[in-house]
């Protein structure tokens, strides 16, 4: 089980202009996956048609043995919500949120958040966060911000994690830290990590590397 890509092509705009330009690729599950290549190249549109958020103008997406085109609409969102975290270089924290508020969120959704305050508190505990609990986003650095959004990209305790630049917007120490807790979950959970990044070091930190030129995988 996993993700398998068939012959992926998607376009943007009139007149459309091609973005991914027949992509086959499989994640298995378990894997720790970097997607790297020059700005442009196609690489979040890539990462975005294997996680559900976006769909492809022609090819097939199987996740898990499934044709996410069969899936009905809520089927996925629950699929996603439940199976999949979501991490992004800006952390789109709800300003207005506390620390555990914000963990909690994707339990919220589902009305789960009772169910899952023990692990959001551990998450949180194991991210070095405890004393900051209730703070505001505001009231935090910016790695611990992002900290905060990996302990909510985790809450659910999903399959997979995609995460886009997630130390784009991080010093390196911060960087280190974010990584360090991929590979960690990756080792001990067996999460599914699919990670864009630009840098070459925490590129070489992934089990394996897509690369990407002009929409191809080379
Ligand atoms: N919604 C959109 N509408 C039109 N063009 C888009 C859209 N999204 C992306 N593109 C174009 O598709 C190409 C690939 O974009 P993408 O965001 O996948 O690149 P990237 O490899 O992630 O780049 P970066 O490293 O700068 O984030 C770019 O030329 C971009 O301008
Ligand atoms: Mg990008």
């Amino acid at each position: 089980m996993g993700i398998n890509l068939e012959d992926i092509h998607k376009s943007f705009g009139l007149p459309p202009t091609s973005v991914l330009k027949g992509i086959n690729v499989t994640v298995n599950d378990g894997e720790f996956v970097a997607i790297v290549g020059r700005s442009g190249c196609g690489k979040s549109t890539l990462l975005y048609i294997l996680s559900t958020l976006d769909q492809p103008s022609s090819g097939s997406v199987e996740i898990d043995g499934r044709l996410v085109e069969n899936m009905d609409i809520g089927e996925v969102h629950s699929f996603r919500n439940m199976q999949m975290g979501f991490v992004f270089q800006f952390h789109h924290l709800l300003p207005e949120l506390s620390v555990i508020e914000n963990v909690l969120m994707p339990a919220l959704k589902r009305n789960l958040a009772q169910q899952k305050r023990d692990n959001a508190l551990k998450l949180i505990n194991e991210f070095g966060l405890s004393d900051k609990i209730n703070r505001l986003p505001g009231q935090l650095s910016g790695g611990e911000q992002q900290r905060v959004a990996i302990a909510r990209a985790l809450v659910m305790g999903p399959k997979y994690i995609f995460a886009d630049e997630p130390t784009g917007n991080l010093d390196s120490t911060n960087g280190d830290i974010v990584m360090g807790l991929f590979k960690r979950f990756n080792q001990e959970q067996k999460t599914t990590i699919i990670y864009v990044t630009h840098d070459p070091t925490f590129a070489s930190l992934a089990s394996r590397q897509i690369h990407m030129s002009d929409g191809r995988i080379i």
